[in-house]
C-alpha cells in the first residue's frame, strides 16, 4: 500500500492546467504547411528507426511477462499523422490475452477497437499510421516472444496465419471475387506448409470446409465468393483463419454483416473451433449482447484508452467507470418496459486535440472535483478489474497513469 500511498502523494491531481478550447476547426494555409512539413519530417525519422530496428534482434525479440498471455499489450500508442494533426487512435492501451481465452474489446465507434487489432497484426497505413510507443508481445513459446512493434516484414509474413489470424468483418470483401474458395484457402496452407504436396492441400482445404460446417465440401471447393451467403463466406473466412492453428485469432465485428440468426451460428462455431485447436480469440465487437456470450475478459475502450477491463462478471455485473455504466443501462433488457432507452448525452473529444483531463468528464453525470485533475490512472478495485476513474482513488489500488507519447519528442 505505501506504493499507492506515494503514488497518490505524487500525482498532483489539483495542480493541471485546463487545455484552452480552440474557438474553431480552421486550418490556415500557414498551419497546414507546418502540419505537412512536421509529419514529413517525423514519418521519416521513425521509418527510418524502424528499419534499424528490424535489423536488430535485441530490439523486435523480448519476453513475456507472463508465459500464460498469449498476447500483451503494453502502453502502446498508436498515431496517425494525418493533414490535420495528428490523430491519437490509440493512446497508451494496456491489455493481457491470456492462452485459451476469449477477450471481448469494446466501445463505441472510433475509439481505437480496429486500430488495436491492425497494430498486432502490423497492417497499418504505414507511413501515415505508426506505432510510436509502447510494445505488443506476441508468445512464440519456449519463453520468448516478438515485439510486433519492431518485428520485420518478413518474419510477420510467417507469424500471420501461423500466430496470428484475423477474421474480418464483410466476408465478401476480405475474399477475392475472382478466384474460387479451393483455391484461396489452399493458398494460405500452401503457404505456410511448403513442402505439402497439392493433394496434402486440397485434403485439408476439404478437411477445414467441414470443420466449420460446410455440408456440400466438394460443391464449395470450386465455386465462387458470389454464388455463397453471407453465413457461407463468413465460415470460408474463419476456414481461412483457422487453417494454420494460430495461437491467437481477432475477430474484427464477424457477424455484423450476418443476420441473427446466422450471427448466434458463426459465434457459437468460432467458440468451439476455438476449444478445438486451443487458441484465443480478441473478439472486437460493438454488440454487448454478443461479448456477455461469448468474452471470458473484457475490455472497454474509449477514446483510444482502455479505460475499464476486468473478467465478464465483473463488466455486466459490477461495471465501475461511468461510460461501462451507461453502456449497460442504454441496453434493451428481455421483460423491462422503458419509454425511451438510456442514452449517454454529448460526444467523444475530437481525436487531434484530445483534454488533458479525464476524456468522459464532459458527459460524465457523476465527475467530482478530482476530476478537474489530470487524465486518471489505472486504479485496481478487485483482483481481475481494474478502471480508470477517480470514484476509486480513495479505496483502490494505482497502478499507474498511461504512458503517451509527445509527438514534438519524436
Ligand atoms: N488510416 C487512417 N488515417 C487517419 N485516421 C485513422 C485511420 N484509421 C483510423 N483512423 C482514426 O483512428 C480512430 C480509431 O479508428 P478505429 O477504426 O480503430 O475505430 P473503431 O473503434 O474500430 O470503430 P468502428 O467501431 O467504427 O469500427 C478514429 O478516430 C479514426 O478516424
Ligand atoms: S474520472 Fe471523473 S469525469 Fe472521469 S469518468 Fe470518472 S467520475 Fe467521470
Ligand atoms: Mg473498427
Amino acid at each position: 500500500m505505501a506504493k499507492n500511498d506515494e503514488l497518490k502523494k505524487t500525482s498532483q491531481i489539483p495542480e493541471e492546467p485546463e487545455k484552452k478550447k480552440k474557438k474553431s476547426a480552421y486550418i490556415s494555409g500557414r498551419d497546414s504547411r507546418r502540419i505537412t512539413r512536421f509529419n514529413r519530417k517525423v514519418t521519416k525519422k521513425l521509418e527510418k528507426q524502424r528499419a534499424a530496428a528490424n535489423k536488430n534482434p535485441d530490439l523486435y525479440m523480448t519476453r513475456m511477462r507472463d508465459q500464460n498471455n498469449v498476447v500483451e499489450f503494453d502502453n502502446v500508442c498508436t498515431y496517425f499523422f494525418t493533414d490535420i494533426g495528428t490523430v491519437k487512435a490509440v493512446d497508451g492501451i494496456s491489455f493481457d490475452v491470456p492462452k485459451c481465452s476469449t477477450v471481448g474489446v469494446v466501445g463505441e465507434s472510433g475509439c481505437g477497437k480496429s486500430v488495436t487489432s491492425l497494430s498486432l497484426m502490423q497492417l497499418l497505413q504505414r507511413p501515415t499510421g505508426q506505432v510510436v510507443g509502447g510494445e505488443i508481445r506476441l508468445n512464440i513459446g519456449n519463453g520468448q516472444a516478438y515485439n510486433i512493434v519492431n518485428t520485420p516484414m518478413e518474419k510477420m509474413q510467417e507469424l500471420r496465419g501461423n500466430s496470428i489470424s484475423m477474421i474480418f468483418q464483410e466476408p465478401m470483401t476480405s475474399l477475392n471475387p475472382v478466384f474460387r474458395i479451393g483455391f484461396q484457402v489452399d493458398e494460405v496452407i500452401k503457404l505456410h506448409n511448403p513442402d505439402m504436396t497439392d493433394e496434402e492441400v486440397k485434403a485439408r482445404t476439404l478437411e477445414m470446409l467441414e470443420l466449420v460446417g460446410i455440408a456440400n465440401k466438394e460443391g464449395v471447393y470450386s465455386m465462387y465468393p458470389h454464388e455463397l451467403s453471407g453465413g457461407m463466406r463468413q465460415r470460408i473466412c474463419i476456414a481461412i483463419a483457422l487453417a494454420c492453428s494460430p495461437g491467437i485469432i481477432i475477430a474484427d465485428e464477424p457477424t455484423t454483416a450476418l443476420d441473427v440468426t446466422i450471427q448466434a451460428q458463426i459465434l457459437d462455431l468460432l467458440q468451439n473451433l476455438k476449444d478445438k485447436i486451443n487458441s484465443s480469440i480478441m473478439l472486437i465487437t460493438h454488440d454487448l449482447g454478443v461479448v456477455a456470450g461469448m468474452a471470458d475478459y473484457v475490455v472497454v475502450m474509449y477514446a483510444g484508452r482502455v479505460i475499464e477491463k476486468g473478467t465478464a462478471e465483473d463488466i455486466f455485473h459490477h461495471p465501475a467507470h461511468p461510460y461501462t455504466i451507461g453502456l449497460m443501462k442504454s441496453k434493451p433488457v428481455v421483460g423491462k418496459k422503458v419509454d425511451e432507452l438510456y442514452n449517454i448525452p454529448g460526444a467523444v473529444p475530437n481525436p487531434v486535440d484530445m483534454p488533458n483531463y479525464c476524456y468522459f468528464r464532459d458527459r460524465c453525470e457523476m465527475h467530482c472535483d478530482m476530476c478537474h485533475g489530470k487524465y486518471p490512472p489505472e486504479i485496481k478495485i478487485s483482483d481481475t478489474h481494474i478502471v480508470s476513474c477517480y470514484r476509486y482513488y480513495e479505496e483502490g489500488q494505482i497502478l499507474g497513469y498511461p504512458k503517451t507519447v509527445n509527438v514534438e519528442d519524436l
